[in-house]
């Protein structure tokens, strides 16, 4: 898939693009059915929101995963990414965010570059989180918010915010948070199931509390620029993984017919992936 001069304007000016219900309900089907397996997991990578059961995010799936790991090489989700930058790219984080009916919490504001700088010295905002919609996102449920255009202004200051939810992240505090809604005003892109959404990694983002009845997974592969990998394996391998092999595309069909790939954390996951580690 090509992204087009129309959709690479869009992508420079907003900071994302939205392809609503690019994969078919057949394919999502094939990773809808997975998915409850996955989270009843007990597993390292099943991270659970504060007070509750709930999977708030499950990581690296595609290394342990049939279906998940044929969606780590779709063309569908590679290649723009590939293009955009201009050169191979690896998977630095696969998650599935669950934002459960009524238990999922927020994802404060912030930039993922921001975490991505901070935490793993990535060298260059040349990574980018490519999401699929595996249930509906509406206006209720708790979709992404985005600040179109906050991109272009790089990685803006963050602080280390290990309280609010479960789970660590670098956020941006509100007073700069008002002055740029002020300026590029907010936008929440919703879309039916399969839907595709590419976005930025300085793109300013949060999404709020899912108080419907509705869940909210979506899964999430953040793609790098080969050239462009970590540089510090502060966090474990299965949050920001330190294999900086170029991802190797399958046919567009691969969803719906058999491929051979390798699921190398099927049994269990190494105990070196679970540590940090000095950088090679
Ligand atoms: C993220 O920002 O990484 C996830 C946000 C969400 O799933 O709402
Ligand atoms: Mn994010």
């Amino acid at each position: 898939m090509k992204l087009t001069a129309t959709q690479l304007e869009q992508f420079d000016r907003d900071g994302y693009l939205l392809f609503p219900g690019l994969f078919t309900p057949q394919e999502m089907r094939v990773l809808n059915d997975e998915v409850p397996r996955l989270y009843a997991q007990h597993r390292p990578e099943n991270v659970r929101e504060k007070g509750s059961d709930a999977v708030r995010t499950n990581f690296a799936a595609h290394l342990y995963s049939y279906p998940f790991a044929k969606l780590a090489r779709h063309p569908r989700m590679v290649d723009p990414v590939r293009q955009l930058f201009g050169e191979d790219v690896y998977m630095h984080q696969f998650k599935i965010n669950g934002k459960n009916a009524f238990d999922g919490d927020v994802w404060q504001w912030h930039q993922d570059y921001g975490t991505w700088l901070n935490d793993d010295q990535m060298p260059e905002p040349r990574a980018m989180n490519i999401a699929i919609f595996l249930d509906e996102v509406n206006e209720f449920n708790g979709p992404l918010m985005f600040i179109p255009g906050s991109h272009k202004l790089g990685a803006l200051e963050a602080g280390h915010d290990t309280t609010t939810t479960s789970y660590p992240l670098w956020t941006i505090d509100n007073d700069t948070i008002r002055k740029l809604v002020e300026r590029g005003g907010m936008v929440a892109p919703k879309g039916p199931v399969g839907t595709m959404l590419m976005f930025h990694s300085c793109l300013v983002h949060a999404s709020g509390s899912n108080l419907s009845p509705w869940n909210r997974v979506s899964v999430y592969l953040s793609l790098c620029a080969v050239s462009n990998h970590i540089r510090r394996f502060k966090r474990p391998e299965y949050i920001a993984h330190r294999d900086f092999t170029p991802i190797k595309t399958l046919p567009d069909d691969c969803l719906l017919k058999h491929y051979d790939v390798e699921l190398p954390w099927k049994n269990g996951t190494p105990e070196a992936a679970l540590k940090p580690a000095l950088a090679a």
